[in-house]
């Protein structure tokens, strides 16, 4: 076996396994029994991972615990094969609400956090830095206006701008469209799909919405209710990864893949609280059967002298 094959296969473990969360488990002081235990997954380089779970079963604190702003009660946290202790500019974050500094302009909240990432850069740098990540995010005409003159979802923007300017090696997100109408949802949602297929940034994302998930992840992590709640499952999102909000609804597999989840929630999470989900979560991939029925059903009518009408094709989506 050559060095070469040898030393590829390491980095390619090293990609798949590029976040690994093992045996996480939290217990607030004060209290008998822990929010979670027992949380083991992992996100490869590049994957885009959306977590759901109800209300209270310890997202965020998992998510404080990634971003090295909170301490785990046991179990580890490695990213890129270091172990994760304390905060650090490796990591963005987009908090609930924008958390931006009230007295700065945009461009001068984005570039308080270039400027920590990079001590060493010339403003000349910082500046053009800046205005390429503010740019990005739709809001050059607001660049120097102050946060108390921006929308809500244009809060959010400058929020997603500042995590993404410090080009972190993971970016995490906090429910961050939780507070906006659905329009603006849509929008930003769109914008972040584009600017992570254009970068490859690894992210992990809060979100109580399966839609959002559906569209945005690469893998949905379904957690238990608390208390000892647990990642119970791993779904991986088989549509294809150019996926568009206004025709998603069409792809196959996509309505196994919705009450996949909308099951899970409404019923599945609640049996599984209280350490009742497995420690080690089984990945399910819920719209597979249905895309390949979808596929042996294109394939009949393309062996077939006239193709399909294109009614019968979609009806055939719906029912597979
Ligand atoms: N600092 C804290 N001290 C004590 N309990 C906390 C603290 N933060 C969160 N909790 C409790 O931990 C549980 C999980 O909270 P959280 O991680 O915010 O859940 P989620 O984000 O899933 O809604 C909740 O019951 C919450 O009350
Ligand atoms: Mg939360």
């Amino acid at each position: 076996m050559s060095t070469e094959f040898h030393t590829s296969s390491i980095a390619s473990l090293r990609d798949a396994q590029f976040l690994q969360v093992q045996g996480l488990a939290k217990t607030y002081p004060g209290s008998t029994e822990p929010v979670f235990d027992e949380v083991n997954f992992d996100i490869a380089r590049g994957e885009f991972v959306c977590i759901i779970g109800h209300s209270g079963c310890g997202k965020t604190t998992i998510l404080n615990v990634l971003a090295g702003l909170e301490e785990a009660s046991q179990g580890n946290v490695i990213m890129d094969n270091r172990e994760v202790s304390g905060p650090s500019l490796e990591r963005g974050v987009v908090f609930q609400s924008h958390a931006l500094m009230p007295w700065l302009t945009v461009r001068q909240n984005v570039a308080f956090a270039v400027k920590s990432r990079w001590p060493e850069w010339h403003p000349a740098q910082v500046k053009l830095h800046v205005e390429k990540y503010v740019d990005m995010v739709g809001l050059s005409h607001a660049i120097d206006k102050k946060p108390s003159q921006l929308s809500g979802g244009m809060k959010q923007r400058v929020g997603i701008a500042r995590a993404f300017a410090i080009e972190p090696k993971m970016l995490l997100l906090d429910e961050p469209f939780g507070a906006l109408d659905a329009l603006t949802r849509g929008t930003i949602q769109d914008e972040l799909l584009k600017i992570c297929s254009a970068t490859h940034q690894t992210v992990f994302m809060i979100t109580h919405d399966v839609d959002e998930a559906i569209l945005l992840a690469d893998k949905i992590l379904l957690m238990s209710n608390g208390p000892i709640a647990r990642v119970a499952e791993v779904v991986r999102n088989t549509l294809p990864r150019d996926r568009q909000r206004a025709s998603l609804h069409h792809e196959p597999g996509f309505y196994e893949l919705r009450n996949h989840l909308v099951d899970f929630l409404v019923s599945r999470s609640k049996d599984l609280s209280r350490g009742r989900a497995p420690a080690h979560p089984p990945e399910v991939r819920p719209a597979d059967a249905a895309r390949s029925a979808a596929a042996g059903s294109n394939l009949a009518s393309d062996t077939a002298l006239a193709p399909a009408p294109a009614a019968s094709v979609t009806h055939l989506h719906r029912v597979a």
